[in-house]
């Protein structure tokens, strides 16, 4: 079932094998929905520092079904995943618990976490707009607004409207304008699309590389993945990051996250482990090897993160945000944006 980190697999669509009992008395059961190399650095600095090992499953799909299905014999403590949508999802399933602890609060802003304590956020990335070096001039976009202006058109290029981090980002835009408004503006971004949305985030930035579009919708860490891939380094290297913002607002942000399970057998070394996440050790290991940022005040970003500009986030909270979901997506169907 769950692999120690350092001999991680991935059990993704594996059928669940028979458990046997815990027989450590301190341990830290994780399933992630992020990558066993991303989660490594901050699993072995925690054991090192406390001894308690941590399993680590990797999951690509299916976390609320297994969780469901295992009930209250789950030997999960944690989840770890990325994205208000998903964290929501597996809170609304009924298979989490709340934390209430004082290091936490203290550690996190109030917007990137749960009122009620079922999840908390413990890094951002922003989504962005990486521009051409070449075609585009500094301070030639600064808000989100911007991007339905018809100067930009035929030279944008993005992944799906019905992409979880482009939902988001229109929630936000709901947030800041309203249905009406936001529903202008979608229709304006299309038209403005060089082609039709496909591929992932670093796809578009290729295309700007390719000379197809000026500029993109991304979010702020596939620069870092980018520029660490030698085959990705020049499509990195003919972008830019912009941080735009609402008008009224700052740049929009969305979180990694973790959660309790409802069924966590080890609950207190799994609230250690929270902790730890959000120390600044722990902030700083784990956002330099994600290229995010991290939450807690006092925490640096790594200096390739920094050197990408600083920006006021949005204030929105991303409980609003999760809300405002299913008008987000509504409103990408009627205005057939990938279409
Ligand atoms: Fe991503």
């Amino acid at each position: 079932m769950f692999s120690r980190i350092l001999s991680a697999v991935a059990l993704g669509g594996a059928a669940l094998p028979a458990l046997a009992p815990a027989v450590a008395a301190e341990e830290v059961n994780l399933y992630s929905y992020r990558q066993p190399e991303l989660i490594a650095p901050l699993v072995e600095a925690f054991t090192e520092k406390t001894g308690i090992p941590v399993n680590v499953a990797f999951l690509e799909q299916g976390m609320v079904e297994r969780l469901k299905a295992e009930g209250m014999r789950s030997p999960a403590d944690l989840v770890l995943t990325v994205d208000i949508a998903r964290l929501s999802a597996i809170v609304d399933a009924g298979v989490t618990q709340p934390i209430d602890d004082p290091a936490l609060i203290e550690a996190i802003p109030a917007a990137l976490r749960d009122p009620e304590g079922h999840w908390f956020g413990v890094t951002t990335r922003a989504r962005v707009v990486y521009a051409s070096k070449e075609r585009v001039a500094d301070g030639e976009l600064t808000t989100y607004e911007d991007l339905a202006d018809p100067k930009w058109q035929g030279r944008i290029c993005t992944r799906s409207g019905t992409h979880p981090y482009n939902v988001a980002l229109t929630a936000a835009y709901l947030y800041h304008h309203g249905e009406e408004a936001t529903k202008e503006w979608l229709t304006a971004l299309k038209g403005n699309l060089a082609r039709k949305p496909q591929g992932n985030d670093r796809a578009q930035v290729r295309a700007i590389w390719a000379g197809e579009c000026d500029i993109a919708l991304g979010n702020t860490y596939y620069m870092g993945q980018m520029l660490a891939d030698p085959e990705q380094q020049d499509w990195a290297e003919s972008a830019r990051i912009v941080f735009p913002t609402f008008e009224g607002g700052g740049a929009h942000v969305n979180i990694s996250g973790i959660a309790m399970t409802k069924a966590s057998p080890n609950r207190e070394t799994a609230l250690k482990f929270v902790e730890f996440l959000v120390s600044p050790e722990g902030q700083e290991i784990y956002a330099e090897k994600n290229y995010e940022y991290p939450v807690a005040p006092g925490s640096e970003p790594s200096e390739l993160v920094a050197s990408w500009g600083s920006f006021e986030a949005d204030d929105v909270a991303l409980m609003d945000l999760a809300a405002l979901r299913p008008d987000a997506l509504r409103l990408m169907e009627e205005v057939d944006f990938d279409g």
